[in-house]
Formats: C-alpha cells, sequence, structure tokens
C-alpha cells in the first residue's frame, strides 16, 4: 500500500495554491501599505514558551500540542499559534531597542492536535500580525481597519466583526470570581467538560457550544458591567475610533479567548458560511505578555487569520495560473530539437512557453495548447526549418500570420505578435 498523508494534514496542490498566493501576495500588500515588516521564526519552539503564554488550563496546552522530545531530551513542540513565537523572537533579539513601535507580520503553518472537520485542520495556516508597543487605543482601530482592508482587498465580504473587552489583572479577578459563583449556582446544568474547568477557567464556560451551558447561562453576569474605568474608557475609545474609520463592528460581550494572554480588547471576525468553525480571524490586546516572557513591559496587539478558511470562503471563485503565451507544435524530431531552442531562449526572454515532450501526433498537440489555453500556437515541420518562417497561430481569433524564427524571440518581446 502507498504511504498516505498524516490525517488533517493536507497538500495544496496546483488549481489550489494560486488561491493561496493571491490570499497571501494581498496580505503582504495591504500589510506593507500599513507598515509592517514580515518575520520568520521556526516552526517548532521550546514547549516551556507556548505553556507560559498560551496557558497551562487552555485546551490548546491541556490537548493540542505536538510535543516531542529531541534526541537531546528537549521538549518541543510545533508551534499551535504564532504570538508566542513572534513575541519569544521580539526580546531575543531586541527589536524594541530599533524602534518603538514594531509592526510585524507573518504566514505559515500551525500544529493542532484537534479533530479534522471542515475548516479544522491539524496543520493549518496563519496569515498573522502583531504590533507591539502601544497601548492607545487608535492601534486597535488601525489593525481592525487593516484587517477589514484585507477582506475588501480580497473580495470576501460575507464577514462580520465582533469585538469585546476582556478587562485586565485589575478588573477581570473580581469579574472571575462573580462568574464563578454565578456558575457555581447551576453547576448541575453544565456540561462535564464546564463542570470540570469552570473553577480553573470559567470565562471558556461562556463560549461552550453544548446547548446546556448555553441556556443555563444566557443571563450570566457580563465582563463589560466588570470593567476598571481605564478599561471602559480603553474600549469607548475602540468603538469609537472604529466608528470614525466607518468599519461595521457588533459587540458581543460572551465572546471569550481559547488563550489565556489576552487582556483588554479582543475580537473575532465570523461568517455563516463555515458551519461550526465560524471564526476566519481572531486576535486581541496582549499587553502584559512580553514582560511574562521576560522582555520589556510593553503592549501588543494582533490577529490570525485562518488560511485554510479564507479558501474555502473563496470557493469557486478560484484563481488559475497564467496560461502560456504560445505553444510550440512540432512535427518530426528536427523540428521537436528546434523548438526546444526555441522555447528555451523564449523563457530566458521572460516569455511563458510550452511544447510537447512525448512525440505526439499534430493534431493531440494542438488539443494540448487548447487545454492549456496558449495564446499563440506556432507549428514548426521540415518546411518551415527549411524557410525559417511559420505561421503564428492567434488562438482566440484563429488569424495567422507569418513569422521569422530568426526574430521570433525579439518579436515576442517587444510584442509585435
Ligand atoms: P486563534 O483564535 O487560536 O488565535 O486562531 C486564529 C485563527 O486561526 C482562527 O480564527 C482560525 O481561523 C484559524 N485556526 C485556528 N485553529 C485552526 C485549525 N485547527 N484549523 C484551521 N484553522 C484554524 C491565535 O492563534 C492567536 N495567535 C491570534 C492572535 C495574534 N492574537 C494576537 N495576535
Amino acid at each position: 500500500m502507498s504511504v498516505t498523508a498524516i490525517k488533517g494534514m493536507n497538500d495544496v496542490l496546483p488549481g489550489e495554491v494560486e488561491t493561496w498566493q493571491f490570499l497571501e501576495q494581498s496580505a503582504r500588500d495591504v500589510f506593507g501599505l500599513y507598515g509592517f515588516s514580515e518575520i520568520r521564526t521556526p516552526i517548532a519552539e521550546k514547549t516551556e514558551l507556548f505553556c507560559r503564554s498560551i496557558g497551562e488550563t487552555t485546551d490548546i496546552v491541556e490537548k493540542e500540542m505536538y510535543t516531542f522530545s529531541d534526541k537531546s531530551e528537549n521538549s518541543l513542540t510545533l508551534r499551535p499559534e504564532g504570538t508566542a513565537p513572534v513575541m519569544r523572537s521580539f526580546i531575543q533579539n531586541r527589536l524594541y531597542t530599533l524602534d518603538p513601535i514594531s509592526k510585524l507580520y507573518y504566514m505559515g503553518p500551525m500544529f493542532r492536535y484537534e479533530r479534522p472537520q471542515k475548516g479544522r485542520y491539524r496543520q493549518f495556516h496563519q496569515i498573522g500580525v502583531e504590533v507591539v508597543g502601544v497601548e492607545d487605543a487608535k492601534i486597535d482601530a488601525q489593525v481592525l481597519a487593516m484587517l477589514h482592508q484585507y477582506f475588501v482587498r480580497i473580495g470576501i465580504e460575507s464577514v462580520s466583526l465582533q469585538i469585546n473587552s476582556l478587562g485586565c489583572p485589575e478588573c477581570r479577578p473580581l469579574y472571575r470570581k462573580e462568574l464563578i459563583s454565578y456558575l457555581e449556582s447551576r453547576l448541575n446544568l453544565l456540561c462535564a467538560e464546564c463542570q470540570r474547568r469552570y473553577q480553573v477557567n470559567p470565562l471558556r464556560v461562556l463560549d461552550c457550544k453544548a446547548a446546556g451551558c448555553q441556556t443555563a447561562t444566557v443571563d450570566a453576569p457580563s465582563v463589560l458591567d466588570h470593567l476598571c474605568s481605564p478599561c471602559n474608557e480603553h474600549f469607548s475609545q475602540v468603538k469609537e475610533y472604529l466608528n470614525s474609520l466607518k468599519i461595521p463592528f457588533v459587540v458581543n460581550s460572551r465572546m471569550v479567548r481559547g488563550l489565556d494572554y489576552y487582556v483588554r480588547t479582543t475580537f473575532e471576525l465570523v461568517t455563516d458560511q463555515l458551519g461550526a468553525q465560524n471564526a476566519v480571524a481572531a486576535g486581541g490586546r496582549y499587553d502584559g505578555l512580553v514582560e511574562s516572557l521576560g522582555g520589556p513591559a510593553l503592549p501588543g496587539i494582533g490577529f490570525a487569520i485562518g488560511l485554510e478558511r479564507l479558501v474555502l470562503m473563496k470557493g469557486e471563485q478560484r484563481i488559475s495560473s497564467p496560461s502560456p503565451q504560445l505553444f510550440i507544435a512540432s512535427i518530426g524530431v528536427e523540428a521537436a530539437e528546434r523548438a526546444f531552442v526555441l522555447m528555451s531562449q523564449l523563457q530566458v526572454a521572460g516569455v511563458r512557453v510550452e511544447m510537447d515532450y512525448l512525440g505526439k501526433s499534430l493534431k493531440a498537440q494542438m488539443r494540448r495548447a487548447n487545454k492549456l489555453n496558449a495564446a499563440f500556437t506556432l507549428i514548426l515541420g521540415e518546411e518551415e526549418l527549411g524557410t525559417g518562417q511559420a505561421q503564428l497561430k492567434n488562438m482566440s481569433d484563429s488569424t495567422q500570420s507569418m513569422v521569422d524564427l530568426a526574430t521570433l524571440v525579439e518579436d515576442f518581446v517587444k510584442k509585435q505578435v
């Protein structure tokens, strides 16, 4: 039996990859406009990094990490997300000494041992951004405006932005305490998982998909009613700036995130097109993270977009590879050799050319030229080699013109054909 790929880890094939390239290039273009630079970090990190940042009691750290020992018995983990590695690199390379504000973006594979389904994979790809150094709510609004602009650019409109504030270490503990006692009062209505975790991670109960948990917590205390005044002020400003930039949003006070580093602004871009996996992008503030990882006390904010989910949403609007500008068909060995050299010269000159390598009949070669959607075809036979001229056929209108083989490359480059 042949070897197959690992469950939940997918190939991206020609025909699909063009959509990926379009989505990646659009991110580079849009993020570049907003002053972001790319950062690339390794796909594996010391396990400790993720435990300390994402949080020991989160689903990711408790059950989803690809963790292994290398041959020196170091515990390593395939990155389940990009924020922690980027912050590790930011601190290690002292990027804060270069500029008081760092605007970084990244794209690449992430790994989580989740149950694979549509839109959820074990190797998936994120396009993420992080801004370190600004507490002002203007940056929250700008990051969201950039996310909005990216979706405009890639032509996906059916998404809605949900925002929330999770407070800070000043106000969240009080909210947490109140939520725990609220949950305690209806513990028997919660699912087994929530009964287990409500003490350590009470906010996650609000996010539980189980119908019982949802009904049991409809009137749960809202985090927004418990914000301290600086957090309240910050959240009001975020909303004001979003309004002044005309970025549509809804406030969802039940939105919590699956990673522990968040404070204040959190957000998700959701769609109803992907079933249960409704978040196409998500992120928020993580003001204490850099310091907790041993760096300076700098605030941060960012988001990550799930690339596979975008590709699913792009669906039928597939982007295809550019087709050949020319297909050179040939009859006979000598003509095939001439075609081969001509093709190479044209490729060096920047023209997309294809030819036959399989000794197919002229009819079969022309069928392939059609299939590849070549703009022009050129047929080389004994006669053409003799006269040094050949008929160039424009495939869209079937017009033909005689061209000199000696100047073909030049003519193509000058777009005289
Ligand atoms: P996250 O919510 O865990 O946040 O992931 C962000 C996005 O990655 C999700 O909204 C989803 O589109 C995609 N995603 C997550 N897991 C999977 C999966 N198993 N299969 C397919 N797509 C998936 C973070 O990762 C944070 N680091 C985002 C962030 C950056 N916060 C601040 N800066």
